[in-house]
């Protein structure tokens, strides 16, 4: 276990940014990582989990306890007995990259994540806010979630249907200090090295195949990555249009109330022939897109003059050009959430986790 003091934790997430940690400690496996848990908790000290970093917003003051790097490896595919039957395991220990567990599970043939690619972060998190692209997300495949449970102070097993899972929500969100997460285990289909049926109308298009088609698995990779990256949502060192934590707000879910109040704002602002993306989300809810909610609240692609501007490639972005620091990414954040409710009466929600912070 490799311990630092007064370390610098911008440089852990993609929008570097945030002061330092007045202990960090990097675990490469699960008893590493139990045992630093352990002693954080019985000490009393506060504890911050970071492993992929592409969902944090850290404060400038930094972190005052132990932040617990999570480094553990671990790709583990189930048996040739499995895939015969056309369904296979994998399991994935929580520090393993993702984007690159992604590509394996491709080029080993199976479908099922295959337009989860080029996802920052790591597979430890990918339960937590439950991720999803581009029509599918990890509530669909995650069998299990292996986690240490603070509460009890012991490893438990938890299967995928007792996660909670909901649009980028889990147990583990909604109860974000109990829960740390060890290992995730996915259930992948053998197609013949074809895809999952493609649900995204966007990506269908792209690889001009009707929804419900099958491509390629790595056809369906390669279109998600194209599409990524044209929306700055690939990490990228060298372009601050990805320094960032993806999408900043959550898309709203409203109800047939709050929807036809919204109508009536929009057809009042921008005409009544204007209509707002809206998809069923159940239960007579309806989600609509917070990128179009703030295009069309003024705060266009490339907007802001300071060190934090909104990505020039998609509007839910926003980005750090290099020299910002925190205060200065969550001024444009509230700038974006007021403006946002005071032109269309919905109010935004972040989607990373801030810590030390609030917007
Ligand atoms: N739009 C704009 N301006 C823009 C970009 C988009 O008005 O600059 C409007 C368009 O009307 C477009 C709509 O927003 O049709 C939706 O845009 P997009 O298809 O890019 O999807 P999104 O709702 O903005 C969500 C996820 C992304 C995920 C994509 C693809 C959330 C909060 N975001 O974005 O996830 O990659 O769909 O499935 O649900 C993330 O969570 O960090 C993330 C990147």
């Amino acid at each position: 276990m490799q311990e630092l003091l007064d370390a610098p934790l911008a440089p852990l997430t993609t929008f570097r940014l945030g002061g330092p940690a007045t202990r960090l400690v990097t675990a490469t496996t699960d008893d590493e990582v139990i045992a630093a848990v352990r002693e954080a908790d019985a000490a009393d000290v506060p504890l911050l989990i970071i492993s992929g970093g592409s969902n944090l917003v850290i404060g400038d003051k930094g972190f005052d306890g132990t932040a617990l790097r999570i480094a553990t490896t671990g790709f583990e595919l189930g048996s040739a007995t499995q895939r015969a039957e056309g369904r296979t395991h994998l399991e994935l220990a929580a520090g393993e990259n993702w984007s690159d567990a992604v590509a394996r599970t491709v080029e080993a043939g199976l479908a099922g994540v295959e337009c989860l690619a080029g996802i920052p972060g790591s597979a430890g998190a990918t339960p937590i806010q439950n991720v999803g692209a581009y029509g599918q997300e990890v509530a669909s495949t995650v069998t299990e979630v292996i986690a240490y449970d603070r509460r009890v102070g012991e490893t438990v097993t938890i299967p995928g249907a007792d996660c909670g899972f909901s649009y980028r929500h889990s147990r583990f969100k909604a109860d974000p200090t109990r829960f740390v997460v060890l290992r995730v285990r996915f259930v992948l289909e053998d197609a013949g090295g074809l895809s999952s049926p493609v649900k995204y109308a966007e990506l269908a298009r792209t690889l001009g195949v009707t929804p419900g088609d099958r491509v390629p698995a790595a056809a369906a990779r390669d279109a998600v990555l194209r599409l990524r990256a044209g929306k700055g949502m690939v990490l990228d060192p060298e372009d601050h249009d990805t320094w960032s934590a993806g999408s900043f707000f959550t898309n709203p879910i409203l109800n047939a109330a709050e929807h036809e109040a919204f109508l009536a704002r929009v057809a009042d602002r921008l005409g009544a022939d204007v209509t707002p993306p809206a998809y069923p989300a159940g239960d007579g809810l309806t989600k609509t897109s917070a990128a179009w909610l703030i295009d069309k609240a003024g705060f266009t692609k490339g907007y802001g003059t300071g060190p934090a501007r909104i990505s020039t490639k998609h509007t839910l972005a926003l980005t750090n050009r290099g020299t910002a620091t925190t205060e200065d990414l969550l001024a444009l954040a509230r700038e974006v959430r007021d403006g946002v409710h005071e032109a269309f009466g919905v109010t935004l929600v972040n989607e990373p986790v801030t810590v030390g912070v609030s917007l």
